[in-house]
C-alpha cells in the first residue's frame, strides 16, 4: 500500500508555506505570457515544414485535432492547477490524488516533456539562427551544425548554436525569476508580431489553388501529422507549474492556461492554412527547415522574410526559457517531497532560485539537444506530454469521486466527458507515433521505476509523517 501513499492537499498547501518557498510574484497576464511563450516555437516554425509533408494542406486539421486534444486536457488541468496551488505542476497533483507511485511516474514522464523540449527547440533555434548568419555571410564549419547522423552526406559532431542557445537561457534562468519573466514578456510580444506580421502579409498572397488536393494522403496522413504538431501546443501546462509564485492562483491559472491555448491554436490553424495557401506542399521537399520563411520567399516579399528569422529566433528563445524554467520547479517538488535528491530544492540565498538545479538540467538539456535530431527528440517530448495528460485526465475523474467536496476554484466542464475526451483524443495521438519513439518510452519509464524503489521511496518525506 506504501505506493499508493498520498500526499494530503492541506499538507501540500502548507508545505510550500514553510521553509524552502518562491517569491510571489505572477499575474493572470503573466501567466498567458509565460504560456505563450511557452507554446509557440518550433512547432509552428519549423515541424509545420514536416507537417505539410506528410498531410498536405489539411495539415490545417492536424493542427485542430491535436488543439482539441490539448483543449480537453487543458480544462482537466485547469481543475487541478486550481485545486492545488503549488509549485510542480501535474507532479503534484498527482501526488494528491493517486498515490507517490504514479506521482513518480509522471514527474519522471514530465521531464521528457520539458527537459527535452528545451532540446528540441533548440535544433529549431539553431536552423534559423544559422539560416540568419548565412544571410550575412557568415557560415558555421558543417561539422558544428547538427546531431550526428543529422545532415544526410555530410559528417557532423554537435550542434554547436544550439548547445550555447541553451547555456545562455540556463545562466539567465539561474540568476531569477524577475529577469527572465521581463525578458520573456518582451520578447513574446516580438513573436506574436512576427506571427501576426506573416498572417496579413502573407494571405493576399494565397492560391486556393494549392490547397487542392487538400488531403493528398488520406486521413491516416492528418491523424499522423497530428501527433507529430502536437508538439507545437506543448507549454500551456508550464503555466501550471508556476503556481506557487502566482499571487491570485485560483482565477488566475485558469485563465492563462484557457487563454493561451485558445490564443495558439487559433493563430496555428490560420498561419498552416495560409502557408500551404502560397507554396504548393510538394515543396516542402528538402526545405522543412524554414518553412514559414520558405513562403515568404516564395511570395517574394523578402524583406519580411529576415524580420521572420528574427521573430522565430526570439520566440524560440522565449519557448526555452519557460521549459527549463518549469523543468527546475517540478524537480524542486519532486526534491522538496524527498523523492529527488536534496540539492534540486536548495535555493540560492541571493538569487532566491533554485540555483544548481538549473544548471544541472540546462547542461544536461544543452548536451542532448546539440547531439540527437529534431524529430526524434520531438516525437519523445510528445509521447511522454500525452501519457501525463491522460493521467491527469485520470486524477480528475478519481478526485471528483474521492473528494467531491474539495474547494474548486475552477471546475472542468461536462464531466466526465469532457476528461473522457482528453484521454481517448491523447491515447489516439499516442497510438500514431513510431515503434522507436514506443521503444525509447518504455525504457524510459523502466529506468524511472529503478530509480523510484532504489532512491526515492526510501528518501520520501512521507515516510516521517507515517512513524
Ligand atoms: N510548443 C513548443 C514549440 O512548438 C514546445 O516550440
Amino acid at each position: 500500500m506504501n505506493l499508493l501513499r498520498k500526499k494530503s492537499i492541506s499538507t501540500l498547501l502548507a508545505g510550500s508555506k514553510e521553509g524552502y518557498s518562491l517569491k510571489k510574484e505572477l499575474g493572470a497576464l503573466d501567466l498567458t505570457l509565460l504560456g505563450i511563450g511557452a507554446i509557440i516555437g518550433t512547432g509552428i516554425f519549423v515541424l509545420t515544414g514536416t507537417g505539410a509533408l506528410t498531410a498536405g494542406p489539411s495539415l490545417m486539421i492536424s493542427f485542430v485535432i491535436a488543439g482539441l486534444a490539448c483543449l480537453f486536457s487543458a480544462l482537466a488541468y485547469a481543475e487541478f492547477a486550481s485545486t492545488v496551488p503549488v509549485s510542480g505542476s501535474v507532479y503534484t497533483y498527482t501526488y494528491a490524488t493517486l498515490g507517490e507511485l504514479v506521482a513518480w511516474i509522471i514527474g519522471w514522464d514530465l521531464i521528457l516533456e520539458y527537459l527535452l523540449a528545451v532540446s528540441a527547440v533548440s535544433v529549431g533555434w539553431s536552423g534559423y539562427f544559422q539560416s540568419l548568419l548565412g544571410g550575412l555571410g557568415i557560415h558555421i564549419p558543417v561539422a558544428f551544425t547538427g546531431a550526428p547522423g543529422s545532415v544526410p552526406g555530410t559528417t557532423t559532431y554537435f550542434n554547436l548554436p544550439a548547445l550555447v542557445i541553451v547555456l545562455l537561457i540556463t545562466a539567465l534562468l539561474s540568476v531569477g525569476v524577475k529577469q527572465s519573466k521581463k525578458v520573456n514578456n518582451v520578447m513574446v510580444i516580438v513573436k506574436l508580431i512576427v506571427v501576426l506580421l506573416f498572417i496579413f502579409v502573407g494571405f493576399k498572397y494565397v492560391k486556393p489553388d494549392n490547397w487542392h488536393p487538400f488531403m493528398p494522403f488520406g486521413l491516416g496522413g492528418v491523424f499522423s501529422t497530428a501527433a507529430l504538431v502536437f508538439f507545437a501546443f506543448i507549454g500551456f501546462d508550464a503555466v501550471a507549474s508556476a503556481a506557487e509564485e502566482t499571487k491570485n492562483p485560483n482565477k488566475d491559472l485558469p485563465k492563462g492556461i484557457m487563454f493561451s491555448l485558445l490564443i495558439c491554436t487559433l493563430l496555428y490553424v490560420i498561419v498552416s492554412g495560409i502557408m500551404t495557401g502560397i507554396v504548393p506542399y510538394k515543396q516542402f521537399e528538402g526545405n522543412i527547415d524554414h518553412p514559414i520563411s520558405l513562403a515568404i520567399q516564395v511570395a517574394g516579399i523578402d524583406w519580411v522574410a529576415g524580420i521572420i528569422d528574427v521573430g522565430a529566433i526570439l520566440g524560440m528563445t522565449t519557448v526555452m526559457l519557460v521549459m527549463l524554467y518549469g523543468q527546475t520547479r517540478i524537480m524542486f517538488s519532486m526534491s522538496r517531497d524527498g523523492l529527488m535528491p536534496k540539492m534540486f530544492s536548495q535555493v540560492h540565498p541571493k538569487y532566491q532560485t533554485p540555483f544548481k538545479a538549473t544548471w544541472m538540467l540546462g547542461i544536461i538539456a544543452a548536451l542532448m539537444g546539440s547531439l540527437i535530431p529534431l524529430q526524434e527528440l520531438a516525437e519523445l517530448v510528445n509521447i511522454g506530454t500525452l501519457s501525463a495528460f491522460m493521467l491527469i485526465s485520470v486524477a480528475v475523474l478519481v478526485l471528483r469521486y474521492t473528494k467531491p467536496d474539495l474547494k474548486r476554484a475552477f471546475r472542468c466542464p461536462g464531466v466526465p466527458f469532457v476528461p473522457i475526451l482528453a484521454i481517448v483524443f491523447c491515447g489516439f495521438l499516442i497510438l500514431q507515433l513510431g515503434a522507436a519513439t514506443w521503444i525509447r518510452f518504455v525504457i524510459w519509464l523502466g529506468i524511472g521505476l529503478i530509480v523510484y524503489f532504489v532512491y526515492s521511496r526510501k528518501h520520501s518525506k512521507l515516510n516521517k509523517v507515517n512513524e
